[in-house]
């Protein structure tokens, strides 16, 4: 049976491409993101049920307006994908407290708050799938100018430590994959002319894979995914 499913970040990029897939295999998707044009795109791109909604995360009505689509569309929700993110790329001594606000507000708060918001509408064995980096994959390898993103994509993947434990009575899977690059805007404004390994499709084929059957297998778990990882 088709799944309800949503996803953040979807008019471009991984996101776009992840939302195509699962919309193709038979899945509703509420697909979020602020540019309509994009939506629109992904909409006629997709054979499926795309159901856009185009908002910008960071505005304090955009939780409860995703809550009441969800009520009227689908009901509940069997996947969250927390895909959105932003990435400035500057030295350490140039990131303003802005930078890092901002950064934090999407990557991290925006998750927190939406999956706060949204547990009461998680169907049993729902799956969270937090899209983290490599960058805050402890351990790997760091790219001058990431700090403050990398730091945001650290908090997100112990965030799903901490989620899988608090959210096991409910039957709700937590888990983060940390990417490496992929060909995307982000990728391209942060290291112009850097060509990454993979392109959005493929990245995509593997998150929505992941997202409807990884939690059979692995919960709480931060997993790299990437092939080399600026990103
Ligand atoms: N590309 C890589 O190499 C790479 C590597 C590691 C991790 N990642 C992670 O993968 C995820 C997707 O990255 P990407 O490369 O596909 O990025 P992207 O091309 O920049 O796409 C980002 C998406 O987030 C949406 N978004 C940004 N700000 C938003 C806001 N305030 N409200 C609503 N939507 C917002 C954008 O849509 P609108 O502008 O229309 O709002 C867009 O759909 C991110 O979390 C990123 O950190 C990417």
């Amino acid at each position: 049976m088709g799944k309800q499913i949503v996803i953040t970040g979807a008019s471009r990029g991984i996101g776009f491409e992840t939302a195509r897939i699962l919309a193709d295999l038979g899945h509703s998707v509420i697909a979020v993101s602020r540019s309509e044009d994009g939506l629109k795109k992904l909409q006629s791109t997709s054979a499926g049920r795309i159901i856009p909604l185009s908002l910008d995360l960071t505005r304090p009505d955009s939780v409860q307006r995703i809550i009441d689509l969800i009520l009227k569309e689908t009901g509940g929700v069997d996947a969250l994908i927390h895909n959105a993110g932003l990435l400035i790329n500057k030295p350490f001594p140039e990131l303003t407290d802005s930078d890092w606000m901002d950064q934090w507000q999407l990557n991290v708060m925006i998750p927190v708050r939406l999956t706060r918001e949204l547990l009461p509408y998680l169907n049993p064995e729902a799956h969270i799938v937090n899209i983290g980096s490599m960058g805050g994959f402890q351990g790997s390898s760091k790219f001058p100018g990431l700090s403050a993103y990398s730091v945001t994509k650290g908090a997100l993947s112990i965030l799903t430590e901490c989620l899988s434990a608090e959210l096991a009575s409910q039957k709700v899977s937590v888990n983060c994959l940390c990417l490496g690059a992929v060909q995307t805007e982000m990728l391209e404004q942060a290291f112009p002319g850097y060509q990454a390994p993979l392109n959005p499709g493929e990245m995509g084929e593997f998150i929505a894979n992941f997202t409807l059957n990884g939690h059979q297998f692995i919960n709480g778990k931060i997993l790299p995914v990437a092939l080399n990882n600026p990103g």
